[in-house]
């Protein structure tokens, strides 16, 4: 299959025409969202989204995000709205923020991998929106990634994996916030935080009350427990090259990546003039959204450089530092020294 690029800079219309005569032929879009590319098929349509598992090569029973254009779209797909939902989607939708439901009959058990809830996302990025309102159908949307590797932010990461495996790429420049949406379960009560994103554990706290934060957000599950969140459980986010997180400060930090051969530091921006190794920069310190827009381009270059042994700057875990820890102490498979 040949895979065809169109960039929505430069032809707007010609990329919403495309993609939805695709979507709605039953066939797999990647589409850009503020968070990371997405692979967009007709949620209503098993067969388009077989295709996406096939495409990302993912494990049926992981669901999928269904996507919507506008609050309205949600009632027909679950089984009645908690209130907690409507005063958190008033308040942030359009968001990278995704919030499970009990589902209705509409959605299939390949959509929700035989789960009897539903995940659902308003995305913020206008051209999701008006793919989505043009199809007339919500879109169901994994990240554009092959299974177990990281979540594309621009159309070259994604057409790197999906080259020849889908027709039609939608290129949005890159991705403004770079790690997936926040997912908030309301299939229990109090909520449960399943993933950390852009939208944060604080400012949900401070507008709902108590939020259970599942144990697998900062933490490696335990052999043989069951995930809370299916994407919890398969290997994510791992690049070649093998990580370290190093809780220190930054001068201890120094010391070690100068002490040992063959070391690259994975710092912060302006680190890497203090450091004598070769280093591949994430972001500022104490910054977890300029972190997580750099995150994922810089654990790819990571690889593209070759890089053996990591050993990288931890963030914290407040505010959005919380979305990036969650990423990158997966990529270091949980490996972190307390120093
Ligand atoms: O930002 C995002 O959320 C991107 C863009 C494209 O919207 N999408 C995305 O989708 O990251 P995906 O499929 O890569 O991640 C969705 C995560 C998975 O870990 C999945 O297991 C979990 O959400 N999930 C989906 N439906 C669920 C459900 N009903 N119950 C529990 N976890 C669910
Ligand atoms: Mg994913």
């Amino acid at each position: 299959m040949k895979t065809e690029v169109i960039n929505i800079t430069t032809e707007y219309e010609k990329a919403l025409t495309e993609a939805k005569k695709l979507i709605n032929d039953g066939e797999v879009v990647a589409i850009p969202t503020e968070t990371v590319y997405g692979l967009a098929a007709n949620t209503f349509n098993e067969d388009a989204v077989k295709k996406i598992f096939m495409a990302k090569g993912r494990p049926s029973d992981n669901p999928l995000i269904v996507h919507i254009a506008k609050f309205e779209d949600l009632a027909p797909l679950v089984r009645g709205i908690p209130e907690k939902v409507k005063i958190m989607a008033e308040k942030f939708w359009p968001a990278p923020l995704t919030m499970i439901m009990k589902k209705s009959e509409k959605i299939s058990n390949v959509v929700s991998g035989n789960l009897d809830t539903v995940a659902v996302r308003l995305p913020k990025s206008q051209f999701a929106r008006d793919i989505i309102e043009s199809c007339g159908v919500p879109l169901a949307a994994p990240s554009a990634n092959l299974s177990g590797s990281p979540s594309p932010t621009n159309a070259k990461y994604v057409f790197d994996d999906m080259n020849g495996r889908i027709p039609l790429i939608i290129d949005g420049g890159s991705s403004e916030i770079g790690v997936e949406s926040t997912v908030i379960s309301f299939a229990e009560d109090p909520p449960r935080l399943l993933r950390p994103g852009g939208v944060t554990l604080e400012e949900m706290t401070e507008l709902i009350g108590e939020i259970v934060v599942d144990d697998a957000v900062l933490n490696q599950l335990q052999e043989g427990a069951v995930a809370a969140s299916p994407g919890m459980k398969y290997k994510h986010y791992a690049p070649t090259a093998d990580i370290t997180l190093i809780k220190s400060d930054f001068e201890t930090f120094k010391n070690l990546c100068e002490s040992e051969d063959n070391v690259t530091a994975f710092c912060f921006d302006g680190e890497e003039n203090s450091l004598s190794c070769p280093c591949v920069t994430y972001g500022k310190e104490n910054d977890g959204f300029s972190q997580s827009a750099r995150l994922f381009d810089a654990l790819r270059e990571l690889d593209e450089m070759g890089a053996g042994k990591v050993y990288a700057r931890c963030p914290d875990t407040k505010g959005m530092g919380m979305a990036v820890y969650n990423r990158l102490i997966r990529s270091a498979g949980f490996k972190i020294k307390i120093i």
